[in-house]
């Protein structure tokens, strides 16, 4: 039976409903269909796909161009999820009027129905103008990957003086704003229940305790494609890395001990497989 589509009015119903929102990161087709069909409500193309696909040290280098490329795939295989595409480094801070070219780009070229940005009461108005041009908006507060040099790396926010009363600052402007979500990420869980209780916009949880409306993990956490550095927040629900070494392995062993191709895969010289009637 066909599902019905996720939409953004859909988390504020699902807020007000006590239903808990799940969200997976995708950056291709395939992943993005199964994700879908799993269920996920929300499939995130983030800048995460530096680090996961790339190979890069952090999410700094990726560009609007490879979110669009892979905001677009995801759209193909996402039938019933909403997705959200994420604005990268350098595509959003460097003016309100930056943000609302990059956003409209992202929904124009690549699909996205939300798209979502770093920070808080710096990027006020960021997030109002993209607002103000029709792109609902999702905000991330806390830890923002995209500012670890100010930060001094990726380290839990909001545990010393005055930066928990910034990260509920910051959550709060980003409602106010006019964001439909947020992130919370990295944040101890007793702020994540204070802000998911303040705010009424649905709060999505990555390293934040179970007391947010919903949760968020990378996809190759979540699987355990990437295998060798998985952060402690995350839980490694199936082990696909080992499985495709496995399978490969075989694949090479039957290569070289000249077990496959076996005659049912080949063609006869008519052009017909060996095997087909
Ligand atoms: O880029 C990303 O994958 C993210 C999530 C960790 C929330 O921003």
């Amino acid at each position: 039976m066909e599902q019905k589509k996720v939409t953004v009015p859909d988390l504020a119903r699902m807020k007000a409903a006590g239903e808990r929102i799940t969200m997976v990161t995708a950056y291709d087709c395939p992943f993005a269909r199964l994700l879908d069909e799993a269920g996920v409500e929300l499939l995130l193309v983030g800048d995460s796909l530096g680090m996961v696909v790339q190979g890069q040290p952090n999410t700094l280098p990726v560009t609007l161009d490879d979110i669009v490329y892979h905001t677009r795939l995801v759209t193909r295989g996402a039938r019933r999820a909403l997705v959200v595409g994420d604005l990268p480094f350098g595509s959003y801070q460097a003016s309100p009027q930056q943000a609302v070219e990059s956003a409209i780009r992202l929904v124009k070229e690549g699909g996205a129905e939300v798209v979502k940005l770093e920070g808080g009461v710096r990027m006020a108005s960021a997030i109002a103008s993209i607002v103000a041009a029709d792109i609902p908006v999702m905000g991330h507060v806390g830890l923002t990957p995209q500012s670890i040099h100010r930060l001094g790396g990726h380290r839990v926010q909001g545990r010393r003086q005055g930066e928990r009363e910034r990260v509920i600052e910051d959550a709060r402007v980003v409602e106010a704003s006019g964001a439909c979500a947020v992130v919370l990420e990295c944040i101890p869980l007793d702020l994540a229940a204070e802000i998911t209780a303040a705010l009424t916009i649905p709060t999505i949880g990555i390293g934040a305790g179970a007391h947010c409306d919903g949760q968020v993990l990378v996809l190759h956490d979540l699987i355990g494609l990437s295998e060798d550095w998985t952060p402690r927040f995350a839980k490694r629900y199936a082990a696909v890395g080992r499985e495709v070494v496995r399978a490969a392995r075989e694949y090479v062993e039957e290569v070289k001990g000249g077990l496959f191709p076996t005659e049912a895969q080949a063609f006869s010289p008519l052009g017909k497989a060996a095997n087909a009637k």
